[in-house]
């Protein structure tokens, strides 16, 4: 409608006159995306962060993206226009939970999704994305490994290497709703749809499908598989650039709950409004900042 293209137009403007790239991950709502300079998955987003010579960033996703991006970039502004954007799983794991774990494994690697927060991460010895997991993990040269805070992707990632992994019991309350009952009466009824899911579904549901990928991994799937039908198991916005980008296929979203009621908060307005006053910030202090760049910077050290 007029408003939101008018809005969309302000937006555009604003981002030019204070130097500002806009970064929207990969489940932002349509509109978001649609304005976006970048969208991508939670890697793609962190080197994006790293690399861009903007000086202010905004960045459309949930509190620990933008935190990664102010680790990484801690000369530019980051701006996170939904600063009660936050992140379940990331909450299911706190510094002092998991200095008592190591405490109980001397001289066992932590490694930490990018789920987590900016102190979570000081404390780990090397983080990794859905993207990159195994390659992280199989990097590594201890035979045990402490992984938090995602059980699903912990243990479906245990499968590619014969370490020992001790899972923390955190998990993404969106994914986990996706249930293997539905997938299975799903793929009865198209069986010309392959499944294709998110490693943060619940490990029944990862069992099930044809494909196990990171957000940006689905869109290299779907589009160059030959199938014309798709079972998706992640969350809604991926939709978005899935029809856009393959108008001549379908895509089936596994459950209507696959939705990140944290992933839906940013609007258009709130775009704006940050864009105008410049907050809110995200600021990583350095105490916190140096130690967690280095777990970030050892994952982006490997080759992708
Ligand atoms: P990816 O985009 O890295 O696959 O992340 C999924 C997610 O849940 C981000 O919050
Ligand atoms: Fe966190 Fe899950 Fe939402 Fe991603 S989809 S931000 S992991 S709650």
């Amino acid at each position: 409608n007029m408003t939101q293209e008018s809005l969309k137009a302000d937006i555009k403007a604003l981002l030019k006159e204070r130097k500002a790239v806009l970064l929207a991950h990969n489940y932002m709502r349509d509109e978001v995306q649609e304005i976006a300079d970048i969208t991508g998955d939670s890697l793609a987003l962190s080197i994006e962060a790293a690399k861009t010579d903007a000086e202010v960033i905004v960045f459309c996703g949930v509190h620990f993206m933008a935190e990664s991006a102010s680790i990484l970039a801690p000369e530019k502004t980051v701006l996170l226009p939904r600063l009660d954007a936050g992140c379940p799983m990331a909450d299911m794991v706190s510094v002092e939970a998991l200095k008592e774990m190591k405490a109980k494994l001397p001289g066992v690697p932590v490694v930490t999704y990018v789920n987590s927060s900016a102190a979570v991460k000081a404390e780990s010895d090397i983080c990794c994305t859905s993207a990159n997991a195994v390659k992280v993990v199989q990097s590594m040269s201890e035979k045990e490994i402490i992984f938090a805070p995602d059980r699903n992707l912990g243990s479906y990632i245990a499968r590619f290497t014969d370490k020992k992994f001790h899972l923390w019991e955190g998990y993404c309350p969106t994914h986990e709703r996706l249930r293997p009952e539905v997938v299975k009466e799903l793929k009865a009824a198209n069986p010309d749809a392959p499944f294709v899911c998110h490693p943060e579904c619940n490990p029944k549901v990862v069992e099930l499908a044809d494909h196990v990928c990171s957000t940006t991994g689905m869109y290299d799937y779907c589009k160059k598989s030959s199938a014309k039908r798709f079972i998706i198991g992640t969350e809604a916005g991926i939709l978005w650039r899935l029809k856009r980008e393959n108008p001549d296929k379908e895509f089936i979203l596994a459950s209507p709950a696959l939705i990140c009621p944290n992933m839906k908060l940013t609007s258009l307005e709130d775009v704006f409004e940050a864009l105008q006053q410049m907050k809110p910030v995200v600021k990583v202090p350095e105490e916190i900042r140096i130690p967690a760049k280095r777990a970030l910077d050892r994952m982006l050290a490997i080759p992708r």
